[in-house]
């Protein structure tokens, strides 16, 4: 590990997100607190819907092809050059194997190319900074909630590179069960945002849904809901789809604000902060306001385009990391599929330069 940098204001972070079905590159300049001058998604989300959820090498393919385009256009439109970039920066884990190697080879590459430092940034890590792009005046320590379609975390952030895990799902992620309720009730994938529309329209007490884990623990279970879900639209086929979607909904959005609120409080944290793609929810951000209002507790909710997957949070990530920690990888980094958050193995083996 190297000493911290001195953080010139102009230095430029070149960031690329490929862990799963995006394919996004970002540019911040500085790092305390970074300023986002470029974020491009392109969402594969329609060519996904066609097999009803995300296909591995069909991910890998098509952040093939998107991705040198993405690029250029973060450069071309900014006015930017490859040799004004100072660090690169790639999601190398949790995630897709495929897709991460696609993005990691990518930013290796251009690092190269370019004589600048390389950094793989850990996409969890990476959606917490989502936050500090939104909100710069407030600091950890915070509860963070990293809710999406591959993750349901409880995360106590006592520093910004320090955290450590304090609930998380047994089974089904929120979002995947989201959007598996709602391949059933014929919405195409990812069905989160219509199944919370549709919500909004039916009655969210037609139904009573259990609550799994509600009163136990900081950890997650959706698995047993969407079977029960399941099993009510078999003997119910008639049933109002609105009403079927309300009354889920609720139920998945009342155990999440009632746990992370709970987390926060237990562990006497003042800021909420909730992140990932469900953290869009409408339904859900009423729930979190109730319930937190009630706790004395602040809930931050950084726009919709930080919250689900993106570059700009991977490039604030590693700007931090580059900048005010000192630390880079060497080109050897490999992806880390099943990466966790608490004990992040590339900082801490050799492979830190
Ligand atoms: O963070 P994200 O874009 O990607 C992952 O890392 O998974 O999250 C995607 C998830 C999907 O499950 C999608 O159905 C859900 O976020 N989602 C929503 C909404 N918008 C996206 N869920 C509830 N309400 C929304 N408005
Ligand atoms: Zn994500």
């Amino acid at each position: 590990m190297t000493m911290p940098m001195p953080s010139p204001h102009s230095a430029l972070t070149l960031a690329i997100e490929t862990s799963c079905d995006e394919t996004a590159v970002a540019i911040v300049r500085g790092s305390s607190p970074p300023e986002l001058v470029a974020n491009l998604v392109y969402s594969q989300a329609e060519i996904h819907a066609k097999f009803g959820g995300v296909i591995p090498e069909v991910a890998s393919r098509n952040h093939l092809r998107k991705l040198p385009l993405l690029v250029r256009d973060a450069l071309s439109t900014t006015g930017i050059s490859s040799e004004d970039i100072g660090l690169v920066a790639s999601t190398y884990g949790p995630g897709l194997v495929g897709p991460l190697l696609v993005g990691l080879s990518y930013a290796k590459g251009f690092a190269y190319g370019a004589d600048a430092a390389f950094i793989g940034i850990n996409h969890l890590e990476g959606h917490l900074f989502a936050h500090r792009l939104a909100y710069p005046d407030v600091s950890p320590p915070f509860m963070g909630l990293i809710v999406s379609g591959g993750h349901t975390l409880l995360i106590r952030v006592d520093a910004y590179g320090r955290y450590t895990t304090v609930g998380t799902t047994v089974d089904d992620a929120a979002g995947e069960a989201l959007d598996k309720v709602g391949k059933k009730l014929g919405i195409p994938y990812p069905a989160g945002a219509e199944l919370d529309r549709r919500a909004q329209i039916g009655n969210p007490t037609a139904i009573v849904f259990p609550r799994p884990m509600a009163h136990v623990g900081f950890d997650f279970s959706f698995s047993g809901l969407k079977t029960s879900v399941m099993t009510y639209l078999r003997k119910q086929p008639h049933a109002d789809p609105n009403d079927v979607a309300a009354s889920f909904v609720a139920s998945v959005v009342d155990v999440l604000a009632t746990k992370s609120v709970e987390a926060t409080h237990r562990h006497h944290l003042k800021n909420l902060v909730v992140v990932g793609g469900v953290a869009a929810s409408a339904t859900l951000r009423t729930h979190l306001e109730e319930a937190s209002s009630r706790r004395g507790i602040r809930v931050w909710v950084p726009p919709l385009a930080l919250c689900t997957d993106n570059a700009a949070m991977i490039a604030a990530a590693a700007a931090f990391r580059h900048y005010e920690m000192g630390q880079s990888h060497n080109l050897s980094l490999a992806p880390e599929p099943n990466l966790g958050l608490d004990v992040d193995p590339a900082f801490r083996s050799s492979g830190v330069g």
